[in-house]
């Protein structure tokens, strides 16, 4: 990590002070924006993640056009299925399809973790983004405005979600009955790390008589009790390789998408998936990267969220940006948190809602700018440009150093 980065949005990620409040949004690439439109008739959504000079020039295109902080890298949650063994695609109007969600302790046995290399265009596409910033470095070393490039992965509990799943779900029946199936871990943050073989791996269940391999999974059955833990830990080797990947390619920040934690009770987020997500935080952050660690309908999960040890948390749009930093403490960034849907309201009350959210954050250095959650196809694009332009704006206002007698935390820490 560089502690005198020259871009405001890493220095917010490790909460030191910026010029300014940095912005980028979730999905700032997507269908409401015309130049990716243009662009997607012409590929389709994998082949432009898996082709390096379409991804890497969706990627910058959007962070250009919207003049933000940050370029998230044009990829999708999924592609680690692939090399992992499992077929999926994307069908218009239905979302992922997985052809053969994983139901049985054999199929994930059968789950490959070598194969994580096969995602390195990933990488390349961060590699040709990477070089086409640096070419427009700032002059000055003193400028913050170097864009910061964010390379992402899914979380375990997500990820698993949809390979158990096969595609988006309400209610997660599979996912949950496999997890139940498995003896509850509850860590504490002392000795999280302490249960798990030396590698930080689960190991594989043993075999006692070969019948049991393909029965279905299930909580009367105590032969799979180790499935979820043994998906958890190859989640996690993936996970971590995929994103060792793109941080050698130049990426600065990795973000982890747990968008579906909010589908667990804290009770079950402390059982199934606290530990692996910790283990991967861990791991990332062991490459010498910030992780922001992000999941939607999050408010009653925040505070245990602060265990994961992540620098940044990504606060979704339903609680107060104060509140919601105040649950997972003043130690930790915070980015968020403005309804995507506030985007179709009309100009003033977007901006009501943009300054109540700077007005919240009061200045604390570790605020990151941002949507409580992705950018939905139809929004217009020139809300998105306002907000941008409301966020620069502001920053004449707030100046250099933050408001000291507002700044309550960033003294006492
Ligand atoms: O600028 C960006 O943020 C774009 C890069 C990006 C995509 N997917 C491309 C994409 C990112 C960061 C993702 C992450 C992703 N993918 C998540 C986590 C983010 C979140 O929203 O919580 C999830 C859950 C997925 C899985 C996924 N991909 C789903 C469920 C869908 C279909 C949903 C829909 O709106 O149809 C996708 C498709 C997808 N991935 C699109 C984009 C731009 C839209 C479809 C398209 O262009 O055909």
């Amino acid at each position: 990590m560089s502690p005198n980065s020259t871009s405001r949005f890493i220095r917010a990620c490790l909460r030191q002070p910026v010029d300014r409040t940095p912005v980028w949004f979730l999905r700032q690439a997507g269908r409401y924006m015309p130049e990716y439109m243009a662009v997607r008739k012409h590929h389709s959504l994998l082949d432009i993640c898996r082709t390096p000079s379409i991804a890497a020039e969706v990627t910058i295109t959007a962070a250009e056009r919207l003049g933000v902080d940050a370029a998230i890298i044009f990829a999708d949650l999924l592609l680690p299925l692939t090399p992992m063994g499992l077929d999926f695609e994307f069908i218009n109007g239905e979302g992922p399809v997985i052809h053969q969600p994983l139901r049985t302790l054999d199929q994930i046995r059968a789950l490959r973790t070598d194969r994580t290399p096969d995602l390195s265009y990933v990488a390349e596409a961060i590699t040709r983004v990477a070089t086409h910033f640096n070419n427009k470095r700032p002059a000055s070393p003193d400028a913050m405005d170097t864009l910061g490039i964010i390379g992402f992965c899914g979380a375990p509990f997500t990820l698993a979600s949809y390979m158990i799943e096969g595609g988006s779900s309400r209610n997660y029946i599979e996912t949950k009955q496999l997890m139940y199936a498995s003896a509850p871990s509850s860590p504490s943050p002392q000795d999280r790390h302490s249960e798990r073989s030396p590698q930080g791996g689960v190991e594989e269940p043993r075999e006692s008589s070969p019948h049991h391999h393909s029965q279905h999974l299930s909580a009367t059955n105590p032969q799979h009790n180790s499935a979820w833990p043994f998906l958890m830990s190859k989640l996690v080797d993936v996970l971590t390789d995929f994103a060792a990947q793109q941080i050698s390619a130049g990426a600065d920040v990795i973000q982890v998408f747990d968008s579906w934690a909010g589908a667990l009770s804290v009770a079950d987020y402390r059982a199934y998936a606290l530990a692996p997500t910790t283990e991967l935080i861990r791991r990332i952050q062991a490459l010498g990267v910030p992780v922001i660690y992000f999941g939607v309908d999050t408010a009653s999960l925040l505070p245990t969220f602060r265990e994961t040890g992540a620098d940044v948390i990504g606060l979704d749009w339903r609680i107060p940006l104060d509140q919601g930093w105040r649950a997972v403490g003043p130690n930790i960034a915070v980015q968020g948190n403005l309804d995507p849907i506030t985007l179709f309201a009309f100009e003033d009350l977007l901006e009501l809602r943009v300054r109540e959210i700077l007005s919240l954050a009061a200045g604390r250095p570790g605020h990151i700018f941002n949507l409580g959650h992705g950018i939905v196809p139809n929004t217009p694009v020139d809300s998105v440009l306002r907000v941008v332009d409301l966020i620069k704006r502001h920053a004449h206002k707030t100046a250099h150093a933050p408001n000291e007698a507002t700044n309550d935390w960033a003294i006492r820490v």
